[in-house]
């Protein structure tokens, strides 16, 4: 049977973009971990909703009634999605992920001294929003990335009376690695600690269950972005138990919140308007129920078979070139399932430029640097204390051009092993680049001499 082409499903997978030279080459995105393009089905529902926009939950007009159903619709598919329970759980709609978790943060409502339980591995949007309630302590990952699952249970051990919340991504941006979601939520139920997972980068590859309500493996709050899932229209989901946001006044408050005000007392609404102050981001409600649809009609297991694929082929290939390091797992490994997320270093050339090289010669779009991930960084990055405060000092300064990092490779689903063996023959021949790299020390931004991308104008 012929393989599907998933890559005809997303919008931008034949652009031709400038290189080097005054020639084009096909555009090949190993991004994703940051941001997805546009799938066609989610583009389409925009464009057939886009003449019926109207307000939510006020008008009477008939548009009106269509925005609110298509907007409420979202929330219920949100939910299912993810297999929540909707009598249990509520879908709050926030603007992305670190907005979710920074709500979350604050409706738990912690104090100064109770401790949220990240692990070393997690992106700072979870991790600081925690910190700026509560105490954050760390679960050690090893050398490798993973998280120590006996040092998680020691910890949960020692400090199980102040702990409120264990939470854990679901899947590294940076290594790819997938915690054991479902174990590490038994072992913090086991002292009725909740936990939350950050599914941001889970979510797009790999089926999240969050499992019957308080069960002994299930998860109790899950965040998520759209723009990751390939609809990017600026929404992200936050779903918990709606007894939660029931209890007390909501973190933002205002249009839409309420049942009733007077000049002296307010009666908040149902969830989840009582969580979603404004006016709502209807188009990115109907966005992301068509990336959820599309999920749905290909299947999880045909996306993770195909990133399976993906994934081997290049930590194959990769790790075949000596000159190459390469983070977290390097080998693939057919009894530990990871993401398509590959980071490396050329051992002698900066991350800035090897991402410079691939972007001018090879049109290939990475991501350089940290990764919104530093102490997961400096760890696989073996930084000692010496050196972390070196770069802390050479950036007080706005000087960036030695601070630590990777390039990293990051894979969707539209994504192909041609792509993959482009990308590892321009990482093959990295040395022989042609332009004349010149750094920036205020930006850490690579540029060619002499040469400049033309504009784009929209
Ligand atoms: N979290 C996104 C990344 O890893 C922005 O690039």
């Amino acid at each position: 049977m012929e393989k599907y082409d998933f890559s005809r499903d997303f919008c931008g997978t034949d652009i031709e973009v400038p290189i080097l030279g005054g020639r084009t080459s096909r555009y090949i995105n190993f991004d994703n971990a940051a941001s997805t393009p546009c799938l066609k089905p989610v583009w389409e529902a925009l464009e057939r909703f886009r003449d019926y926009y109207s307000s939510v939950h006020r008008g009477t007009g008939y548009k009106s009634l269509v925005s609110t159903e298509q907007y409420d619709m979202a929330h219920e598919r949100a939910l299912e999605f993810v297999g929540a329970d909707p009598d249990y759980f509520t879908a709050i709609f926030v603007k992305n992920t670190s907005e979710a978790i920074n709500k979350l943060a604050r409706r738990v409502r912690l104090k100064k001294s109770d401790i949220v339980l990240v692990s070393g591995l997690e992106h700072h949007s979870n991790d600081l929003p925690w910190r700026n309630q509560c105490k954050v302590l760390f679960i050690e990952v090893d050398s490798s990335g993973h998280i120590i699952i006996d040092d998680y249970a020691a910890k949960l051990a020692k400090y199980k009376d102040k702990i409120k919340m264990v939470s854990i991504s679901g899947a590294s941006n940076v290594t790819g690695i997938l915690p054991p979601i479902h174990q590490m939520a038994a072992m913090a139920h086991r002292y009725k600690i909740p936990i939350t997972v950050d599914a941001a980068q889970l979510i797009p590859h790999r089926q999240l269950r969050m499992g019957e309500p308080q069960g002994k493996e299930s998860i109790d709050f899950t965040v998520f972005s759209a723009h990751k899932m390939y609809a990017p229209f600026g929404i992200g989901v936050l779903i918990g138990p709606k007894r939660v946001f029931m209890e007390g006044a909501p973190d933002y408050t205002g249009g839409g919140t309420v049942n009733y005000v007077t000049r002296h007392e307010v009666q908040w609404t149902h969830l989840p308007d009582k969580e979603e102050a404004g006016s709502p981001n209807v188009f990115g409600a109907v966005a992301l129920r068509a990336a959820i649809d599309y999920f749905h009609k290909v299947g999880y297991e045909k996306i993770a078979s195909h990133e399976r694929a993906l994934t081997k082929h290049a930590l194959e290939r990769l790790a075949k070139i000596p000159h190459l390091e390469i983070y977290g797992p390097r080998d693939w490994d057919d009894s530990e399932d990871r993401l398509g997320v590959v980071a490396v270093n050329v051992k002698d050339i900066y991350h800035a430029k090897v991402a410079a090289i691939l972007s001018y010669e090879h049109a290939i779009g990475v991501r350089n640097g940290c990764f919104c991930a530093h102490p997961y960084l400096l760890k696989l990055l073996k930084i000692t204390k010496e050196e972390s405060e070196k770069f802390h000092k050479q950036i007080n300064r706005s000087y960036r051009a030695e601070i630590p990092g990777m390039v990293r490779l990051s894979f969707g689903l539209y994504n192909s092993i041609d792509e993959i063996d482009i990308c590892a023959d321009a990482l093959e021949n990295i040395h022989n680049h042609k332009g004349k790299y010149i750094i920036n020390s205020r930006t850490g931004i690579y540029t060619v001499e002499g040469f400049e991308f033309p504009r784009f104008n929209v």
